[in-house]
């Protein structure tokens, strides 16, 4: 069988982590032996794109996206570009433009990485952060200057969206995962003492939808409390399901938590499947490191992990994931998680232990 994957590297480092996992996946495929194939095609579009053509991406840009079996993507943004215009003219567009709804975010602690959070249990950490990807917080709701007011007396207005639909699907998703895992726990993260109205209806609606989990253990958090959560009690998290912005700030944090941001893949799916998924490392392009060669590609390489299992190939998935925890045990790391190799090095070190794992 034959894969037809869109790749959107981007911008920065999301040039270099995409190459990375290119070839680990290549490398994949030309051992599977004839059993399937990648027929992939690139998109330049982001912030360069831009400069030259007044757009992130094509007009049609989403439209051409449908015929793909999955999007391999990078990162947006650079300076030059503000930054609000390159992530809604590229990312947000694919991921609104497909309703790829559910953003899964697992949080790995691998072993021989440096973890910047002290427990006991921490080897044992099985985190996945569940973010709802189409509303909430990023509706892109709102308006500059409103009543015409003049200069120093702008109003701004930001609204967030909720709805009952929004909110079930999302909820629902967490728990049927929660099944899947060893703890069986969701936790439910809103503000909804500050944020009275779309909060309130996320915390019924999961309510409601808990009832029909039993095996499933259901809690509900404040963000805030949450937050000191993460780092007072981490072994009590699995499965984190929170809004928009919440869970784009708790993923960052989570990450960090296991070492780094470089380490966290992410997966923007469909999960009817009316549109192709697509998955990315959850960091941005990381202009200050850009063009040198040192990104972490684990990132990158373990949402190619997650694609492959998206496409049914469930085998090589856990075993690209076996090789990349067998590369950081062997201590062949990047510099932010305190290694000393570049990018090139942790890729052909992952390739090498894919013979291994
Ligand atoms: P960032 O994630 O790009 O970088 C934050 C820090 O983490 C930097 O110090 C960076 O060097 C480090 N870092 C990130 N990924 C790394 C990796 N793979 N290996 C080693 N170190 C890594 O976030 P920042 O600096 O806030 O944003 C930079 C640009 O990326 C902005 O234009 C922002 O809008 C964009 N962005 C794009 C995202 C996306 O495309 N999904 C997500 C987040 C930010
Ligand atoms: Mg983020």
């Amino acid at each position: 069988k034959t894969f037809r994957l869109a790749v959107i590297p981007g911008d920065g480092i999301g040039k270099e982590v995409i190459a990375a996992g290119l070839q680990v996946l290549d490398h994949i495929a030309e051992e599977s032996g004839g059993r399937f194939a990648f027929e992939k095609d690139t998109f330049p579009w982001g912030c360069e794109y831009y400069l030259e053509h007044g757009k992130m991406m094509d007009e049609d840009g989403v439209e051409k996206m449908k015929g793909y079996d999955a999007i391999y993507f990078g990162a947006v943004g650079f300076p030059g570009v503000p930054d609000h215009v390159s992530l809604w003219g590229l990312r947000l567009a694919i991921c609104q433009g497909l309703d790829q709804w559910a953003n899964v975010r697992p949080i790995e602690f691998l072993p021989g990485v440096p973890r910047r959070l002290n427990h006991p249990d921490v080897d044992t950490l099985n985190w996945v952060l569940v973010r709802e990807n189409s509303e909430g917080e990023y509706s892109g709701i709102g308006g500059r200057n409103f009543a015409g007011r003049g200069p120093g007396k702008e109003v701004a207005v930001q609204s967030a969206l909720f709805t009952e639909h929004g909110c079930e699907r999302i909820i629902r998703f967490a728990f049927e995962l929660a099944r899947t895992r060893k703890r069986k726990r969701v936790l439910s993260v809103t503000k909804s003492n500050a944020q009275q109205y779309g909060m309130v209806l996320w915390d019924e609606v999961f309510a409601r939808v808990s009832k029909e989990y039993p095996d499933v253990e259901a809690e509900q958090g404040l963000v805030d409390a949450v937050a000191a959560h993460f780092v007072l009690r981490p072994e009590e998290l699995e499965v984190v399901v929170a809004s928009n912005l919440f869970a784009d700030i708790l993923s960052d944090l989570g990450s960090a938590l296991a070492g780094s941001l470089g380490l966290a893949p992410s997966a923007n799916l469909d999960p009817e499947r009316k549109a192709p998924s697509m998955f990315e490392s959850v960091h941005g392009s990381a202009p200050d490191i850009a063009g040198q060669g040192i990104a972490n590609p684990i990132g990158s390489i373990a949402s190619a992990a997650m694609m492959l299992s998206h496409l049914g190939l469930e085998e090589e998935a856990e075993q690209l994931n076996r090789a990349i925890a067998e590369t950081t045990r062997q201590g062949i790391m990047t510099r932010d998680i305190g290694g000393t190799h570049d990018t090139a090095g942790v890729t052909e070190a992952i390739i090498r232990n894919l013979a291994a794992v």
